[in-house]
């Protein structure tokens, strides 16, 4: 079954002329169907250069919407509606234009995480592996606000030294991340390398490095260590054995896994690619401002 599946969507690719994306969190079978595989930042520098007339983004639909506002005139396919993220759900454009009002010299950075209005009503973007990176890039006596991972934006904070005013919402999936899981996991495994990504919650202080996913899979191939305990959400496994079989890996806690992320099956996506439905749209005048932000952090 899979491999008949597999065959349609080879041959119906070719047909719309078109590229499949998967963010590392897919499931395997997705991610080994995909053309590119990549985080947040690596699929939006992707999006940005293809030529593909049609983009079929496996992820969630904030990642689609950013491929959307970054290829107005190509047809972006989500295969499945409802893959959302609570997380980008926790900030509207409403409430950040209020913050924005108690703060009228604040510059605002938001995760790639958070919906195309909110982008629009923002300055720059960042992923989680560029974040330090786009707020060192902002002048020292700007304010600062962060949406809307307060998680990752603590972690900046402590990185950079600067004060930035903080959204409170988070990434359930590694906010349940406990200090105590992370000892009873260190006590279990005391020789292994721990990596850690910032969006978990506060524990992070007893990881030997806080990398992005990106970051996580570049150190863990180039390490010379062969254990490591892993902070963030399962779906890197695949890439991390793949790229490193010889290793061995364990989660840093058990059922680490976004429900969102992992809607999208074989069956879906080659159904998707023969509908061409669900086609993401984004209004002409908030993707105008979206995309200046979204460009201001590709150009970092
Ligand atoms: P990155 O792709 O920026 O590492 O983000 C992790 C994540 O939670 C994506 O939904
Ligand atoms: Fe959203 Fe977290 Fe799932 Fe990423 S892992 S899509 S941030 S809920």
């Amino acid at each position: 079954m899979s491999a008949e599946l597999l065959a349609y969507i080879s041959r119906r690719k070719n047909e719309l002329g078109a590229v499949i994306m998967a963010h590392y969190y897919q499931l395997p079978e997705i991610q080994d169907a995909a053309d590119f595989v990549g985080d947040s930042l690596e699929l939006a520098r992707q999006a940005a250069v293809t030529d593909a007339r049609v983009i079929v983004f496996c992820g969630v639909r904030f990642m689609a919407e950013s491929a959307k506002i970054l290829n107005p005139d190509k047809t972006v396919i989500l295969p499945e509606p409802q893959a959302g993220c609570p997380m980008a759900d926790m900030v509207d454009a409403d409430g950040l234009k209020r913050l924005k009002e108690l703060h009228p010299g604040a510059m605002v950075v938001c995760y790639v995480n958070s919906s195309a209005e909110v982008k629009a009503e923002s300055d720059i973007c960042c992923t989680s592996s560029n974040a330090i990176s786009v707020v060192r890039s902002i002048p020292a006596d700007r304010e600062i606000i962060f949406v809307p991972d307060r998680n990752l934006g603590s972690y900046i904070q402590r990185e950079t030294g600067r004060d930035m005013i903080l959204w409170a919402g988070c990434c359930p999936v590694h906010d349940a991340l406990s200090r105590r899981e992370i000892e009873a996991q260190k006590t279990l495994h005391p020789a292994r390398r721990w990596w850690f990504i910032p969006n978990a919650a506060g524990g992070y202080s007893g990881a030997d490095a806080v990398l992005s996913t990106a970051g996580i899979l570049k150190h863990v191939e180039n390490s010379p260590e062969n254990e490591f305990i892993i902070g963030t959400e399962e779906g890197l496994l695949h890439r991390l054995r793949k790229n490193s079989p010889h290793k061995k890996f364990y989660m840093a806690r058990s059922g680490f896994s976004c429900a969102d992320m992992k809607l999208i099956r074989l069956e879906k996506l080659a159904n998707a690619m023969e509908t061409l439905s669900e086609q993401v749209d984004v209004a002409h005048d908030i993707r105008q401002k979206a995309m200046v932000s979204l460009q201001r952090m590709l150009q970092i």
